[in-house]
């Protein structure tokens, strides 16, 4: 039933209370009404699992190379700028959305009205294009893991032959991605609370004091303070407007934005835990590690190659670079040991998130029961994993042409979500909740457990009416435009 709020904006009043919830959800009995959802036991769960969600690869392969690249401590500012506006916007909406319909993005944006339907259908694709690449990564992290558990480092520092040897490999990445899946669908079949929830509370403390050490570490190795200044200190020559395009695509991507996750997570947020609150920690959490991997990594990569190492980024940093600064150091095998085991924590609680958003889909969709629809996703990821694990080896033929170049398989999953899907179904949210459905919803649901007050509204209504629906087709025209070889960012 359509209302007119006291604010003014058309909302749609929820015709029932959505469905039930439970840990895991487990009921799924094919009639989607009578499923159960899982519910977070308390306000530091949710918190936990949406910041081990944010906490990834984005933040510590990408986050430092880009602000090395683009104006050290100036590019920090406008990122931070960003996640307390533009970023708490999108991630209050996502919340609020899963919150108010108890579904995931499938079904969230429908219960407004069949014309919303689209919006869900786009999201929910993400986490199904995102989790294949990431497993493959993923796997990579794990034969890491492996090599320098073996001590293995000074093959795996070789300067690139190593890695290159490995992934062009015929089978052994196959049978790394694998055991990714299994290990992040594992979790999720588990369930929310005993699953996710517990391996959060272990994993995010334990990365926490990883990266620490490893953060302290590298700022002893001989050249690293200079690195140090490099990062921190702004290099306005570097500052520009792709500056400000880089750290709004990052924010997105680093805080799990339109990827399905937010939406779904929300839905299983407590009706009394306060959604503002909650949106501040997980940003603090997030940007905190990202500007932890800084210290991380900056500094030793520009202790061993300079401002030019340290604008690496992505597998050619992870996997070639840092083990070559690892073994020049006295403590080579645990320094790698502690890294890439940090790396797959993040790596794997951010593939459990997408994981959770791609059932949660398969759940609310076809109304199966948690455990088989696991299976059904274990089955679709791993099969599609094949393509992007291949890439490299038997399958390096296929590629699709995406403006002068030719995209390699992952390249071209990470083009699609990222830079087309994400920005496209963000957009879409800011106009139906700036201008088509109104802000009335969000409201409601951030002041539902009666002692909260939606202090920043007047800047969350400037954000998602104006500001955001700009900055996002900022972001859509001028990646479609640097993947067509138009411009160069
Ligand atoms: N937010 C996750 C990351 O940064 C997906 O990797």
């Amino acid at each position: 039933m359509k209302t007119e709020n006291s604010s003014g904006d058309n909302q749609v009043e929820a015709s029932s209370t959505g469905p039930g919830r439970d840990d895991g959800g487990d009921s799924g009995d094919g009639k989607r009404h009578r499923i159960q959802r899982a519910v977070f036991s308390n306000k530091l769960a949710f918190v936990l699992a949406a910041s081990a969600s944010a906490i990834g690869l984005g933040n510590l392969w990408r986050f430092p190379a880009l602000a090395a690249k683009y104006g050290g401590g100036a590019f920090i500012v406008v990122y931070i700028i960003l996640v307390a506006t533009f970023g708490f916007t999108l991630m209050v909406a996502q919340i609020a959305l899963g919150r108010k319909t108890g579904l995931s993005a499938i079904g969230a944006y429908r219960h407004f009205g069949k014309r919303y339907a689209f919006i869900g259908v786009l999201e929910s694709l993400v986490p199904f294009i995102i989790l294949p690449y990431y497993c493959v990564i993923g796997g990579w992290i794990l034969k890491y893991c492996s090599v320098f558990m073996a001590g293995q480092q000074q093959a795996a520092s070789d300067g690139g032959g190593f890695f290159t040897g490995f992934i062009s490999a015929p089978h052994e990445p196959l049978v790394w991605t694998t055991a990714f899946v299994v290990l992040s669908l594992a979790i999720v079949f588990i369930g929310v609370k005993n699953g996710i929830e517990r391996l959060n509370r272990v994993f995010m403390p334990l990365l926490l004091v990883l990266t620490l050490f490893v953060g302290l570490y590298s700022l002893t190795i001989p050249g690293a303070l200079d690195g140090l200044a490099f990062y921190l200190i702004p290099h306005l020559e570097d500052f520009n407007i792709a500056t400000v395009v880089a750290a709004m695509g990052q924010m997105f991507f680093s805080l799990s934005l339109a990827m399905g996750i937010m939406v779904t997570y929300g839905s299983y947020m407590r009706r009394e835990d306060d959604l503002t609150h909650s949106v501040g920690h997980i940003e603090v959490f997030d940007t905190v590690i990202a500007l932890l991997a800084g210290f991380m990594i900056i500094p030793a990569v520009f202790a061993l190659s300079g401002a030019a190492g340290a604008e690496q980024a992505g597998p050619g940093l992870m996997f070639v670079t840092l083990p070559q600064v690892f073994v020049t150091t006295p403590i080579a095998q645990v320094l790698g040991i502690a890294f890439f085991v940090l790396v797959l924590f993040a790596a794997l609680t951010s593939a459990i998130s997408l994981s959770e958003a791609a059932v949660s889909v398969v759940i609310d969709r076809f109304g199966l029961a948690r455990r088989k629809a696991v299976v059904v996703v274990a089955l679709v990821v791993a099969a599609l994993a094949v393509l992007p694990t291949l890439g490299f080896s038997t399958l390096s033929w296929l590629a699709v042409p995406v403006g002068p170049v030719n995209m390699g398989i992952l390249d071209f999953m990470d083009f699609l979500s990222n830079s087309v899907l994400m920005p496209l179904v963000a957009l879409f949210i800011c106009l139906m909740v700036g201008w088509w459905v109104g802000v009335g919803f969000v409201k409601e649901e951030v002041e539902l457990d009666g002692k909260s007050r939606f202090r920043r509204e007047g800047l969350f209504r400037v954000m998602i009416r104006y500001v955001a629906p700009v900055f996002l087709v900022v972001i859509l025209v001028s990646s479609i435009l640097n993947a067509l070889g138009l411009i160069s960012l």
